[in-house]
């Protein structure tokens, strides 16, 4: 396993929309998605799309529980991820096929650091997707796993939370990513 380096915004590979993966080339993916898991949980985030990793291929991966001492150690057995972290979540190919209601949350993104701003989305959603061993699920999503579920196939499709904050919240934040840059260029 190892840890990735994630992308920063406005790094213009997070706009790159990931390509789908083939169902027989799934396993040939496994320590990859392995790495996604493990950079997930050593980042501290709930979500992680490969496209934050630099990897045009639609996997995300997923868990709610914010547990101070987190089992990051996992190992895969014959047919599935044999994992301490019963929240995981392992979606490839991840496609939202029913959406229901409105919900609103304060979001962040470990691509946009020192950022936080709410965000609408879809309060209930059904996400179809493949798991680790390929085989195809559906998945009912309400509330925080819905909005992380949106938020991060929102990244295999090129697109970031800060597009769809107020304009004066994006603006502030790029003036202050300006600022931060031309600061550091001062220094050196
Ligand atoms: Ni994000």
């Amino acid at each position: 396993m190892e840890f990735l380096n994630i992308l920063k915004y406005p790094d213009p590979k997070l706009r790159v929309k990931a390509s789908p993966i083939e169902i027989s080339d799934i396993k040939n993916n496994v320590s990859l998605i392995k790495s996604l898991v493990y950079t997930m949980y050593k980042a501290d985030g709930i979500g992680l799309a490969a496209t934050q990793a630099g990897i045009n291929k639609r996997i995300i991966v997923l868990d709610l529980a914010r547990k101070k001492d987190k089992e990051i150690s996992f190992s895969l057995g014959e047919d599935n991820i044999i994992t301490a972290n019963k929240d995981l979540i392992i979606a490839v190919n991840p496609e939202i096929i029913f959406k229901e209601g409105k919900t609103t949350y304060e979001e962040g993104c470990l691509s946009i650091p020192n950022f936080n701003a709410d965000v609408d989305r879809f309060f209930e959603i059904k996400v179809r997707a493949y798991d680790i061993s390929g085989n195809e699920f559906i998945m009912e999503a309400k509330d925080l796993l819905s909005i992380a579920f949106q938020h991060e196939i929102d990244h295999l499709d090129g697109i970031l939370f800060i597009d769809k904050v107020s304009p004066l919240k994006r603006s502030l934040y790029n003036a202050s990513l300006k600022k931060k840059k031309k600061l550091e260029h001062a220094a050196s």
